[in-house]
């Protein structure tokens, strides 16, 4: 089954979203959120290699940390603190081009050096998860990383958060 997703990892940027968003419209096809979490953070993964790549899922006031692909990671994040924190806050993607000039940067590993965090939003707006991109890399995304990984996080969202929030049917 796995085979049937590869990337060129040699093709630019903007041919692997291409074939990203080709791949997880394809991968995405079963109800079960946590299911399409992990295999969406494992093409994302496939696709550009980045150090870690996972979802932290808005529980109450905090960040829980939800499946990725990388080294293990801080598991609560908490608000007013952190790169992730404030995408959710502000309701939108953040770049960080270098973490160590991000005050309150939460470094759950030393390898990373740039960061690219994306809200998961439900039907109504509201931010039910983060998915968030660590690179070795500084500076490592660009404005159109954040606006392909939103645009192709908008089109999916319902495939990767319960809706409606669970105990609000
Ligand atoms: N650096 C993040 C914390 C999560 S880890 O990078 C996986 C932050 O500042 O929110």
């Amino acid at each position: 089954m796995a085979d049937a997703f590869a990337f060129d990892r040699n093709a630019p940027r903007k041919a692997r979203y291409d074939q990203l968003d080709m791949q997880c419209l394809a991968l995405l096809s079963d109800a079960d959120p946590v299911a399409n979490q992990a295999n969406f953070a494992a093409l994302v993964h496939m696709a550009f290699g980045w150090h870690w790549v996972g979802f932290y899922r808005v529980v109450k006031d905090e960040l829980v940390l939800g499946p990725f692909q990388g080294p293990v990671a801080c598991t609560r994040l908490f608000k007013d603190r952190g790169v992730c924190a404030l995408a959710w806050a502000r309701n939108e993607a953040v770049v960080v081009q270098d973490v160590d000039a991000f005050p309150g940067h939460v470094m759950c590993s030393a390898v990373s050096r740039s960061e690219l965090v994306v809200p998961v939003r439900d039907a109504q707006g509201q931010v039910r998860a983060v998915f968030d991109v660590d690179s070795a890399v500084v500076a490592d995304f660009e404005q159109e990383d954040a606006d392909r990984l939103q645009r192709l996080i908008d089109t999916v969202a319902e495939r990767l958060i319960d809706e409606p929030l669970p105990g609000h049917a």
